[in-house]
């Protein structure tokens, strides 16, 4: 009789997980409830068949090493997956898998959010409220910009950009997308949306969306240059991934008002926020909760769950990150 696979899980999962991963192996949960440092990761991962990752895990050649040669499957619980050295696993023919689809929804609701906190200054007025400050109704009062007629450059018109632009487009507003590929002629016809170059898109949106991976082309994709290209009277939201965006270039731009605000719920070192953003009225922060609904959580858990009992028992994954 064989031992069972060792299934390392780094942070806590829903219970609904856990009974899936249970029916493939034994399951080694990370007891700290913390993200592991490198150490502890490549201990937790140590002899894994394995192993269920957070995003913020790096999860490289050592610590598949670390697992040893017993390792066949990473699932990372993030349809992003720029944590992971894909290829390096590759190499140890260990399969990883992303959690796609499920959380496009909920990421396009929470984008759309912090769209309308920030062009309505609903942080600013909440801030205002809770300090106690005088304050009384009148026409020129803590005004924002509305949506309709305006338009929305979406970077990256993948899953979550297209659920992004279908919640715009409901707002009246006008689409713009670039990306490395244009999207289907149906797909653009739904949307009403208008591919164009960055630079256009740049120049001519009113609020501008990251939805592209993080990538070594998009890496700091917003820099001060970016920022320049952009409308005094324009706004960005960042719901990808920190990095995205040189965010020391992003304080400096608002601080002296080259853009109107900017909405973040991921960052370039995250947990940590670039201090200068800290104290601006025009920035709307929240603490990566894109995909922050109790369903959600749980769908992209199980997804990440199913994905390692698929591979354990010898099927195709359903979620595949290609190498
Ligand atoms: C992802 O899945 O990549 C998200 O950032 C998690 O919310």
């Amino acid at each position: 009789m064989h031992d069972s696979p060792i299934i390392a899980v780094t942070r806590r999962v829903p219970e609904a997980a856990l009974e899936v991963l249970r029916t493939a192996g034994a399951v080694s949960l990370s007891e700290a409830d913390r993200p592991l440092t490198p150490d502890e990761l490549r201990e937790q991962a140590a002899g894994a068949t394995a192993i269920v990752s957070m995003l913020h895990d790096r999860i490289d050649g050592a610590v598949a090493d670390a697992a040893g040669p017993s390792l066949r499957v990473v699932a990372n619980v993030a349809v992003g997956y720029d944590n992971i050295d894909v290829a390096a696993l590759a190499e140890r023919g260990v399969t990883v898998t992303n959690t796609p689809g499920v959380l496009t929804e909920a990421t396009a609701d929470l984008t759309f959010a912090l769209l309308l906190a920030v062009t309505r200054r609903i942080g600013e007025g909440e801030r205002l409220l809770r300090a106690k400050r005088p304050w009384s109704f009148h026409l020129g009062f803590m005004l924002g910009a509305g949506l309709q007629g305006r338009t929305l450059g979406i970077v990256g018109l993948g899953q979550i950009g297209q659920a992004v632009a279908r919640r715009a487009k409901a707002f009246g507003m006008e689409i713009v997308y670039s990306g490395r590929s244009k999207a289907d002629d149906r797909v653009e016809a739904e949307l009403g949306a208008r591919r164009a170059g960055f630079d256009e898109l740049l120049a001519i949106s009113d609020v501008v969306s990251l939805h592209c991976p993080l990538t070594p082309e998009t890496r700091h994709l917003i820099d001060a240059d970016a920022l320049r290209a952009m409308k005094p009277s324009a706004y960005l939201v960042n719901t990808t991934r920190g990095p995205v965006v040189h965010e020391a270039a992003l304080a400096e731009a608002l601080a002296h008002k080259q853009i109107a605000g900017a909405a973040l719920d991921v960052f370039e070192h995250e947990p940590e926020v670039e201090p200068g953003l800290l104290d601006l009225d025009t920035v709307v922060l929240a603490p990566h909760l894109g995909s922050a609904t109790v369903e959600t959580r749980t769908e992209m858990a199980v997804l990440a769950a199913e994905n390692v009992a698929a591979v354990l028992r010898g099927d195709p994954a359903r979620t595949p990150v290609a190498p």
